[in-house]
């Protein structure tokens, strides 16, 4: 069955996960959704595949506008497939909504663990750590692949109550209004050597280099590539990211991120 998998990720682990379901199903195709908001794919496909992080509990607004405007045929089998640091809340819960204001049904949902990358919390987990996560991802995409070639239906983590009320509900409506104008804690310290990397990277080009320095523009997805991709570490945002391990899974590099 003709697939495509649209993805969306900053530092490589939900690119990770849509190449190796692709790879699984066979006759797929991998699309990043930056690009396919620019430019929509014309063909059609019988079987359509989300993958994307979490964020805030939720879906990246990109994510999520993409699916608001996306046009496909009713009868296609879609399937989900986010990456989170520990816990998705309701995340599929709002992809399957968001589809059915477009007359798709979300078929198949699952959420897949994998190293955290949000550094203004937290460090690069310790290459143990990210061993077993990736150990347990492959036991855990196998699981999910072996449902895709079944085309498994009414199959969707919705995550629990809670997840869904509280911390997809309450906190990701508030907090994601922030997202976009929250850049204005990144910067670029005296490490920066104007290499123009991070304005590459950007999935929104929300980076301008001015006077060979970096400038957020205010419509940030939060992705966290221009930080992790950084080759100087020179960008932190706010007063703790400075000593902080950077993230990005061992299998991306940053030309996977230049997609404009
Ligand atoms: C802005 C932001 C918010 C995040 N929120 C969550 C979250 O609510 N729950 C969670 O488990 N992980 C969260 N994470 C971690 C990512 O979901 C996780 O590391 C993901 O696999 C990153 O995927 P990528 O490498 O494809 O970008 C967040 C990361 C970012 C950048
Ligand atoms: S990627 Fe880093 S070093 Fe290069 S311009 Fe951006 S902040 Fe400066
Ligand atoms: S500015 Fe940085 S964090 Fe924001 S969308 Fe661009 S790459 Fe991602």
């Amino acid at each position: 069955m003709p697939t495509r998998i649209y993805y969306f990720s900053g530092t490589g682990n939900s690119l990770y996960v849509a190449r190796m379901l692709a790879k699984g199903l066979g006759e797929a195709e991998v699309v990043p959704i930056p690009q396919a908001i620019l430019q929509p794919p014309a063909a059609p496909a019988e079987r359509i595949g989300f993958v994307f992080p979490v964020y805030m509990w939720g879906m990246p607004l990109i994510v999520e506008r993409f699916c608001r405007g996306i046009q496909a045929d009713s009868s296609a089998y879609c399937f989900g497939v986010v990456t989170c640091g520990g816990s998705a809340g309701g995340t599929l819960a709002q992809l399957e909504q968001t589809l059915a204001s477009r007359n798709l049904t979300l078929a198949f949902g699952a959420v897949v663990q994998m190293p955290g990358n949000y550094t203004p919390l937290y460090g690069a987990p310790s290459e143990t750590t990210q061993r077993k996560l990736f150990n347990q991802a492959t036991l855990r995409l196998n699981a999910i692949l072996e449902d895709l070639h079944a085309s498994r239906r009414g199959q969707v983590d919705r995550g629990s109550w809670f997840g869904r009320t509280v911390m997809s509900g309450f906190v990701y409506r508030f907090g994601s209004r922030h997202l976009a104008a929250g850049d204005v804690k990144f910067f670029a310290d005296e490490r920066c050597n104007s290499c123009g990397l991070c304005a590459k990277v950007c999935p929104v080009g929300n980076i301008t280099l001015q006077n060979g320095k970096p400038a957020w523009q205010h419509r940030c997805e939060q992705c966290m590539a221009c930080l992790q991709w950084c080759p100087q570490e020179a960008i932190q945002f706010g007063p703790r990211t400075a000593g902080r391990r950077r993230y990005h899974h061992p299998e991306s590099n940053a030309g996977h991120f230049m997609l404009r």
